[in-house]
């Protein structure tokens, strides 16, 4: 009994820290848009693609998925470098940092274009995609390790910045490449977007 009673006390404890965190103010800001959320979703929906290739087999399913990774890097692609990449440059001092993520994204786009004109039948697709996805990582690597770092120290308004990335990424979905995400994102049972 007297243990019983120990182990409701011990769940009414944990029940009512667990609703004050709910109401905390970092749990509240948490919600708040912030473009270096924003992006950082969109390198783990990619990865997770990635990953999902590496494991996908017959030509049409691979091509699905080579697409949907392809279409994906294009809009992330393209918000930073409208949108993010500008701010960031006026943000921070070292503009080194841009200037080589700039380049990294005309080589990854290069890969794109590779695999957008290739085919699983060409014995060289997966790893023209394994080529791309390590290439990929390479650049998440930098952006999330240096670039948005110093971005997030800066005084960038990165809610602001993320409601004009949104805007822009609506408008970008709403084209034919987008549409191919959105069905494949059907498909694999998960959001087209973060
Ligand atoms: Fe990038
Ligand atoms: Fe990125």
């Amino acid at each position: 009994m007297a243990q019983r009673n120990a182990r409701k006390r011990a769940t009414s404890r944990k029940s009512s820290s667990r609703s004050k965190r709910s109401q905390s103010p970092k749990r509240a800001s948490a919600r708040k848009p912030d473009a270096i959320r924003m992006l950082k979703d969109d390198h783990q929906r990619v990865q997770a693609l990635f990953e999902r290739f590496e494991r996908t087999r017959g030509e049409t399913q691979k091509e699905k998925v080579a697409e949907a990774i392809c279409n994906e890097l294009k809009v992330h692609a393209q918000l930073e470098e409208e949108l993010f990449y500008p701010a960031a440059r006026k943000a921070i001092s070292d503009q080194d940092l841009l200037n080589e993520a700039e380049i990294e994204h005309q080589s990854a786009k290069a890969l794109i274009a590779q695999i957008e004109g290739s085919s699983p039948a060409n014995e060289k697709y997966d790893a023209l995609v394994t080529v791309l996805g390590e290439y990929i990582r390479h650049h998440v690597k930098e952006e999330e390790g240096e670039m948005f770092k110093k971005v997030r120290q800066s005084e960038l308004d990165l809610a602001g910045l993320a409601e004009r990335m949104q805007a822009r990424k609506r408008s970008l979905l709403g084209g034919p490449a987008s549409r191919a995400v959105g069905r494949l994102a059907t498909m694999l049972g998960a959001p087209a977007t973060a």
